[in-house]
């Protein structure tokens, strides 16, 4: 590991954060566990996705992924050198209970609860989310998402690892992104599982939502001393032009992107113009009564996950999304599959994706102004670029350290025009199974090599180190 030379550097923050602020990182299970086939763990759907040809780039799989199963001990050394205060990490199902169904695998817990030992004696809180996306394949067998039975399995689940867990563990995330796992895995079949079946994607939508709310309420009833809050993926977005089309774009993204699962979960209700979109696609009587109450269950934080804008365009031919899927697959643009995300001029990272932290300021004080006061936490935020390891044995990730400052920063100011803003999680603390793209997008604050699993601590790392000690940013111009 290479050592930060300070030395040379002006030691005191230009931007400093309120004490208490949450430093953290942030992965999921099958991203960095591999040990898919130990200590009883059960068959997930991206087992089963990464062996199908053709799903992921370069027939990467996640057997192994980054062997964080084995390597935990050392790698909480690792979050330990940077200082970090949290560690956001996924508990993976099929691991915790086999097949989805039945008592909790006691091997599977085991793993969790030394994983969490280690963090609580590293001073460094653990964050749970209990689903990023490893939904058991026996769940997928008899229906997946789009079957309502899903929501009441989760909700067990979940309340079973909570009752174990939440002793320790003060903060849990439900459901991650839930964007991604109805509309990837269900309409363009990017992710597992890999249907294309835009009318089942609505309803593993609502399922995901009702879920949340049903774990949210069996998980209160327990009357432990914790904080639970959902995790989702917002998007700043902005028309191509100034044309009605272009609006129109911009309201049926976002209204699919952000204002579904943000009025559900907030404000418990769908927005009408979404479902009269959506009740064009497939038949909403899977919507039952009481359902928007109780995935309105209130909820103690919001967890929001940002990465970048959308420019779109109502058009007809509009541009094809610069953030194209690897593989070949459908649009997740449940009944406004043409609309055209256009390039909007800004630098864009090794996904594809534009870099705009002007983007993540209109998110978070858009949350403050039109929804009901809830502190906020940004869960996950990075960059993937194509690093590489200098023969200075370090990695000079410079792009990926200014995006983060830069976001920061961004976090920094909407804290100071009063946004309940608690805490940043990077994504990601280190390199790992970026789904359908496999091991070709390194979005890691640390970088990992993967035929020999050396973790080597990128610049970006280093700084992020320095920013929690100081607990604030330093100009970087001024170095
Ligand atoms: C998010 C996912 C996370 C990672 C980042 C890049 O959508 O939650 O697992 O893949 O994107």
């Amino acid at each position: 590991m290479t050592t930060h030379d300070t030395k040379t550097k002006v030691d005191t923050p230009d931007v400093t954060f309120p004490t208490g602020f949450v430093w953290g990182a942030a992965t999921s299970a099958y991203q960095i566990e591999g040990a898919v086939a130990e200590d009883g763990r059960s068959v997930s759907i991206w087992d089963t996705f990464v062996r199908q040809p053709g799903r992921v780039l370069d027939g990467d799989d996640a057997d192994v992924a980054i062997d964080h199963y084995h390597r935990y001990r050392d790698d909480v050394r690792i979050m330990s050198e940077l200082g970090l205060t949290a560690y956001r990490f996924s508990m993976s199902w099929p691991r915790l209970q086999v097949d989805g169904k039945g008592p909790l695998n006691p091997r599977g817990l085991d793993f969790y609860k030394r994983l969490v030992d280690e963090l609580l004696a590293a001073g460094i809180d653990p964050w749970v989310t209990l689903y990023h996306w490893d939904l058991p394949q026996a769940l997928e067998d008899a229906g997946g998402w789009p079957s309502r039975d899903t929501s009441k399995r989760f909700a067990d689940y979940a309340t079973a690892v909570h009752a174990a867990l939440g002793d320790r563990v003060r903060n849990w995330s439900t459901v991650n992104e839930p964007w991604c796992a109805a509309f990837l895995g269900y309409a363009s079949g990017e992710h597992a599982p890999g249907r294309r079946e835009p009318a089942a994607s609505i309803e593993a939508a609502h399922h995901l939502l009702l879920a949340h709310g049903l774990a949210v309420e069996g998980m209160r009833a327990q009357g432990l001393q914790t904080r639970i809050g959902g995790s989702v993926n917002l998007y700043a977005v902005s028309p191509a032009t100034s044309s009605e089309a272009d609006h129109d774009a911009v309201r049926r993204i976002d209204g699919l992107q952000n204002r579904f699962f943000l009025d559900s979960l907030l404000l418990g209700h769908y927005p009408e113009d979404v479902l009269s979109d959506l009740s064009k696609v497939g038949d909403l009587g899977f919507i039952k009564d009481g359902d928007m109450e109780t995935i309105a269950a209130p909820i103690d934080m919001l967890l929001i996950n940002y990465y970048s804008r959308f420019t779109v365009s109502g058009a007809p031919g509009g541009a094809v999304s610069a953030a194209a899927a690897p593989t070949d697959a459908g649009s997740p643009w449940v009944g406004s599959e043409s609309i055209g995300f256009v390039n909007g001029g800004r630098p864009v990272t090794a996904m594809g994706w534009e870099v705009d932290d002007t983007g993540l300021h209109e998110v978070l004080l858009r949350l403050a102004a039109e929804y009901p006061a809830i502190p906020l936490v940004i869960s996950e935020n990075g960059a993937a670029y194509d690093d590489e390891v200098t023969p200075d044995g370090a990695v000079h990730d410079t792009e990926r350290l200014a995006y983060i400052d830069a976001h920061l920063r961004t976090c920094h100011s909407a804290i100071e025009a009063g946004v309940p803003l608690e805490g940043y999680f990077a994504w990601s603390l280190m390199d790992n199974f970026e789904w359908a793209w496999g091991y070709g997008k390194r979005f890691g604050l640390v970088y990992v090599d993967y035929p020999t699993q050396e973790r080597i601590l990128k610049d970006s790392a280093l700084w992020y180190a320095e920013s929690i000690r100081l607990g604030g940013l330093r100009n970087l111009s001024a170095q």
